[in-house]
Formats: structure tokens, sequence, C-alpha cells
């Protein structure tokens, strides 16, 4: 099987910790480290349960490294309310046995990926882009050296979830995530135009449920507790698995329909802060970014029922 070496930049967070049980089971990613961002909770609290996430998957031979604790130029942002203060829904916090990797995540970034071939190592970001941009600053030579770069973050068709225009990773560090889509690496961006196509319907939830491993039992915990805010803060019924999408992506991509593009983001203007200009008239053999526009949400979450099965 041919591996994919990936590095995760996550602010667990309820959905990121779903993406991170998957990612954790899955023999098709070669998980070099976990790093991570202030972002939904402060970063001490991000590290922290990324830390959690991974001694629940048994999977501490993953280091995890602790990264920006607020933005590069903006105030730090917060997404509590659909997160819960401690940042893993009413799961109960754990001081867990395995300690944080030596260094911010920036470094980590720069060195693991320079050391290995070009385009080989994959990164996968979950949150506020700030950690990518700085390990781009700290090394310049690194966008041309990365293997895809896989977002969750913007909004086109959709609208904002933050702001009427934009969508809360972007917005939280507008001028992260301009570095990022302007330095010229390939990014491949999942929005909230097909992560809303990826929802966590009643069934679904119940087939993660049926899944007799602790990985499992913290993933159903996540999305039942997504499941009550979706229902009470916005009144939908299923909530949308943001996160899961890049690293489904990476496993599975005929589960998704990508179109090129470009994409520029707004860091002017305080109204339209963050949002994300994505224009498709674009020579599609050139294009450095894609947009994916179509998911299968029943096959993203039979791949991490299966995925999670697999493992148990
Ligand atoms: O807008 C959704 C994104 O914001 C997800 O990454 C979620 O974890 C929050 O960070
Ligand atoms: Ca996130």
């Amino acid at each position: 099987m041919n591996r994919q070496s990936l590095i995760i930049d996550c602010d667990p967070g309820v959905d990121d910790a779903v993406a991170l049980m998957l990612a954790f089971a899955a023999p098709a990613l070669e998980l070099l480290a976990v790093t991570t961002v202030a972002g939904n909770v402060p970063g001490r609290l991000t590290q922290r349960n990324a830390r959690m996430m991974r001694q629940i998957a048994g999977r501490e031979d993953v280091p995890v490294f602790g990264g920006a604790e607020r933005p590069m130029k903006r105030p730090p942002a917060g997404a509590g309310e659909f997160h819960g203060p401690e940042g893993l829904g009413d799961l109960e916090p754990f001081e867990p046995a395995a300690i944080v990797g030596d260094g911010p995540a920036a470094n980590a970034i720069v060195d693991l990926v320079m050391r290995r071939p070009e385009g080989s190592v994959a990164v996968a970001v979950l949150g506020p882009m700030t950690n990518l941009a700085l390990a781009m600053r700290r090394e310049p030579r690194l966008a041309e050296r990365l293997g895809p770069v896989v977002v969750m973050g913007g909004a086109r068709s959709e609208g904002g979830n933050i702001t009427a225009s934009a969508e809360f990773n972007i917005w939280a560090d507008p001028d992260a995530a301009a570095v990022v889509f302007g330095s010229g690496c390939s990014v491949v961006a999942f929005g909230l135009d097909v992560t809303h196509q990826v929802r966590a319907t009643e069934p679904r939830i119940e087939a993660i449920e049926a899944v007799e491993s602790e990985p499992a039992r913290t993933a159903t915990a996540m999305l039942r507790f997504s499941q009550r805010v979706e229902r009470t803060v916005v009144g939908w019924q299923a909530a949308p698995l943001h996160d899961a999408c890049p690293i489904a992506w990476l496993m599975a991509p005929e589960l998704f329909e990508l179109k090129p593009c470009r994409i520029e983001v707004e860091t002017q203007s305080d109204l339209t802060r963050g949002h994300t200009a994505v224009e498709f008239r674009v020579d599609a053999a050139a294009a450095r970014h894609h947009w994916a526009v179509k998911a299968d949400g029943q096959g993203v979450f039979d791949l991490i029922a299966a995925t999670l099965g697999a493992a148990a």
C-alpha cells in the first residue's frame, strides 16, 4: 500500500477530534505529527485535547507539537459555543500521559517536510492556518517542498458561519490564510459548500456507535454533542462534520468532486474579513488551488465506520 505521509494541524474541537480518530486508525496514512493551534478553544486546551485523542487511540507513536496561541495579527478567536468550554464537548478531560513535543509547531512542520522527498508530505489544516503560515515565513522553500495542503476552510455559495461572508477558520486568521493561499503551494480547500453536504444524521451516528472501541465511543460522544448543539443553537437536525472531509479525501478522493480555481482571502475589510473569493475561470492545467464542490456524505460516514471498525 502506498501510504500518504501526513501532518495534521488542528484546533480540537469536536469535529477535529473525529478527524483525528479517523486518521489515527487509517492504514493508508503515515501520520508524522499532529500540530495544534489556538482556535475553537485556547492553545493550551487544543494541545491537551490532541494528546487526549492520541492516548485514546493508542497512538503515542505520533508526536504532538503545540503551536500558535494567537493569530498572526488579529486578537484570539474562539468557538466554545460549538465545542464546549474544554473543547471536547462534555467529555471529561484528563491529563494525558505522553508529553507534548519540544519546540513550536511551525518548527516541527519545517523540519518534518524539509527532511523528506519533495512533494511527499501532505499537511491537513483543520483550524486557523497560523502554524503553516509561520512555517512558510521561517522557511521560504517550504511551499515548493510540500505535498498537497488540504484545508478545511472558506465558503463560497454557502455563505459564512462566523459572519455573513466568512467561515471560522479563515476568519480567525485571514492573514495566515492569505500567506498560505498566496504561497504557490497546491491547496485543496474543503469549505462550507461541501462540508454542509456531510452531515451527522442519526443513522450515521448509530453506525459509528455500533463499533465496539474506545476511539469509536469517543467519536460518537463528539458527534452526539454536536447533534445537541446543532438542534438547540442552529435549529437544524444534523451537524456538518467539517474536519473529517480533508482526511476522508486523502483516504478516498472518489468521495469528492473538486474544481480547479484561484482562491484569494479578504484581509482589509472588517465586514468581509476572511471571505474566500473562489474564481473558477482559470487555466485548469496551471491551477494551484482546487475547491471541493460535491461530497458523498454517506460515503464519508461509511469510511469512518469501516476504518474505526477495522481498527477495533
Ligand atoms: O467552520 C468550521 C471549522 O471551524 C471547523 O474546523 C471547526 O473545528 C472550527 O474550527
Ligand atoms: Ca477545527
